[in-house]
C-alpha cells in the first residue's frame, strides 16, 4: 500500500458552514466577525478547505482581502474549481503547505489569521508539522493582529487574542507554537479514533470528488489494498461496518462532551 506522510492525504477536505466556523472562532455570527475586522484588513484562513467561511465574510466586507490557503487546491484542481465558484473578487485562493507559509508571505502581513481543524491533524503522529505551521502563522500575523486556531482540546475551545499578548509574555514564536500545539493536540483516545477514521473515511470522502469524476460512486477506498473496491464486496462491507462503528463512537463522545 502507498504510505504517505503528507498531512493533506490524511485530512479530509471538509466544508463546515460559515456560521459554524464563525462561532468556533468565538463570534456570535459571520456578521459580528465581519464587523470586527479592521478597515482594509488582510485575512488568511490556513487550511480553509472547501468551507464558504471566507466567502461569506468577504461578501459583507468588500474592502478586505481574504486568502483561503490550502494544500488541496494544488493537489486537486477540481477542489479549487469547486470552491472558487461564485467567490467575490476580494477572496484569493492560494495552494500551499502551512508549514511553509513564510515562504509565501512576508512577516507581519495579516491583520487576522484563522485556522480550524488543521493543526489537530498535523500533530496526530508527532508535533513537528503542527509546531512549524503554528510558528509560521504567528510570524505572518501583524503585531497586535488576531490569531484564532482551533479546534481547542480544552474547555476553552477557542483562542482569540492579540499577537502582542504573546510578545509581552515571551516575544517568541516558538513559545506561541508550543502553546497552540498543546492546546489543539487531540487526546490519546481521540487521536486513535481520528487515525482510524482517517484510514477508512478520509480516503473515501476526501477523494470523493475524484470518485464522482471517475464514476466510482458505488465504490469505497480500501486502505489496505490501496484502491477502490465495490461497496458490496465482502471487504467493502467490512470497511463500511468499521467506518460506521468509528463514526458512531465519535458521535457518542461528542454528545457526552456537550
Ligand atoms: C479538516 S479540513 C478543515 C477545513 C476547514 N477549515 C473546515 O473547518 O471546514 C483540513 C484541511 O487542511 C488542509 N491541509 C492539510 N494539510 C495541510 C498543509 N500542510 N497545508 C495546508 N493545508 C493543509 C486539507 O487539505 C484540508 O482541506
Amino acid at each position: 500500500m502507498h504510505k504517505t506522510n503528507t498531512v493533506y492525504e490524511n485530512a479530509v477536505t471538509t466544508h463546515r458552514s460559515a456560521e459554524s466556523l464563525a462561532r468556533a472562532h468565538g463570534f456570535e455570527s459571520v456578521a459580528e466577525l465581519a464587523e470586527q475586522l479592521p478597515e482594509y484588513a488582510k485575512v488568511i484562513d490556513v487550511g480553509a478547505g472547501a468551507s464558504p467561511f471566507g466567502v461569506e465574510v468577504a461578501k459583507l466586507r468588500p474592502d478586505i482581502t481574504w486568502v483561503n490557503f490550502d494544500y488541496s487546491y494544488g493537489a486537486d484542481p477540481e477542489i479549487l474549481k469547486e470552491v472558487s465558484i461564485g467567490a467575490p473578487s476580494n477572496v484569493e485562493y492560494v495552494a500551499g503547505d502551512a508549514t511553509k507559509l513564510t515562504d509565501v508571505y512576508e512577516p507581519e502581513t495579516f491583520d487576522a489569521v484563522f485556522s480550524y481543524w488543521l493543526l489537530p491533524h498535523m500533530s496526530l503522529d508527532e508535533p513537528g508539522p503542527a509546531r512549524a505551521a503554528a510558528e509560521a502563522m504567528y510570524k505572518v500575523t501583524k503585531i497586535g493582529g488576531r490569531i484564532s486556531i482551533g479546534s481547542r482540546n480544552d474547555r476553552l475551545r477557542r483562542l482569540f487574542g492579540g499577537k502582542d499578548q504573546y510578545n509581552t509574555e515571551s516575544g517568541s514564536s516558538e513559545e506561541f507554537a508550543d502553546k497552540i500545539v498543546a492546546g489543539t493536540k487531540l487526546s490519546k483516545s481521540a487521536s486513535y479514533l481520528q487515525k482510524l477514521i482517517n484510514e477508512t473515511a478520509t480516503p473515501f470522502f476526501g477523494t470523493s470528488r475524484y470518485a464522482k469524476r471517475e464514476g466510482k460512486q458505488k465504490q469505497i477506498y480500501d486502505p489496505k489494498a490501496g484502491e477502490y473496491i465495490p461497496l458490496s464486496s465482502k471487504e467493502g462491507v467490512k470497511i463500511r461496518g468499521r467506518l460506521a462503528i468509528e463514526l458512531a463512537k465519535r458521535a457518542y463522545i461528542n454528545k457526552r462532551r456537550k
